[in-house]
């Protein structure tokens, strides 16, 4: 079970919210879509690219969080396969800025046990971030604590189509499995993790912009109206708190509405 000491200062506004977690039912898997940073840096009449700036120090303290709250896996959206189509000193500084964050992050990261993994054509982007990120990969291959996901040039849909293709590859190679749900969820980026059992989206859209199409098929969505720069420990464990409060039914039903109806029930789940 979760050992939250670290997660809040004594005394601290946040060390009350803490005490209402549930620590059997802390979700597994958390998957953000952190969104608002332009909004953010319009707001005080910057340029776009301060709202990204900013937004690193929300990074930070919603990994180390995750990670004290004793998630399995952690997802950030960082730039999606549509973000190309923004200005090119946009894109330009969001690579630098993930450049750098891999970089001075990695020992931090094995310091606190964290597995850096990243989702998307990733290889695809500039070598110099390519270089850094495959450092930060072997770095963090051995670390047992919480995996920590960046979805870079990333889109669902390709991750699906992806996933296809290295299936029909694998047939051609004589290496044949069934297509079923189970083969599918092994070849996407997300092998082996649990789904998101809670989604969180930042700055009020209430959209999924192409993010873990087949694995969010259950998730519990949480949108909050904070932009991304100004989200911190204390946003996610009000995520929990109303993941915790949720009922989570799958299609099903949880109490049988008369006594005796659990007769007919179907024995598949
Ligand atoms: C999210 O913030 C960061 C990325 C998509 C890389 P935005 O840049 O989308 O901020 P808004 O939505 O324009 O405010
Ligand atoms: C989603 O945010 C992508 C990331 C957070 C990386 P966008 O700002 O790109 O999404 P839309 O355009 O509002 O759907
Ligand atoms: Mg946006």
């Amino acid at each position: 079970m979760a050992d939250f000491s670290k997660l809040a200062d004594p005394g601290s506004p946040e060390e009350l919210l803490v005490r209402r977690i549930d620590r059997e039912r802390v979700p597994r898997h958390v998957a953000i879509i952190m969104d608002g940073n332009g909004r953010w840096a319009k707001a005080r009449s910057m340029p776009r690219v301060e709202g990204h700036r900013a937004g690193v120090a929300a990074v930070r303290d919603t990994v180390e969080a995750s990670a004290q709250l004793g998630l399995e896996v952690l997802t950030l959206y960082a730039f999606s396969v549509e973000n190309w189509k923004r200005p090119r000193f946009e894109i330009w500084t969001l690579m630098n800025l993930l450049k750098e964050y891999v970089r001075k992050e990695r020992r931090n990261l094995v310091n606190n046990d964290i597995r850096f993994n990243v989702l998307g054509r990733w290889r695809e982007l500039d070598p110099l971030v390519v270089r850094e990120i495959e450092q930060t990969l072997e770095e963090t291959a051995h670390c047992k604590g919480m995996h920590f996901n960046v979805a870079l040039n990333y889109s669902g849909r390709c991750e699906i189509v992806d996933a296809c293709r290295r299936i029909v590859a694998d047939w051609a190679a004589g290496k044949r499995a069934d297509i079923d749900e189970e083969t599918l969820g092994r070849y996407l980026y997300t092998s082996g993790q649990p789904d998101p059992d809670l989604l969180i989206r930042t700055s009020g859209e209430l959209r999924v912009s192409n993010f873990l199409l087949w694995q969010i098929a259950y998730a519990e969505i949480w949108v909050t109206q904070t932009l991304w720069p100004d989200f911190r420990r204390k946003d996610l464990i009000e995520a929990v708190l109303a993941f915790q409060s949720r009922e989570r039914r799958y299609g099903g039903v949880l109490q049988p509405e008369s006594p005796g109806m659990e007769l007919f029930s179907s024995s598949r789940s």
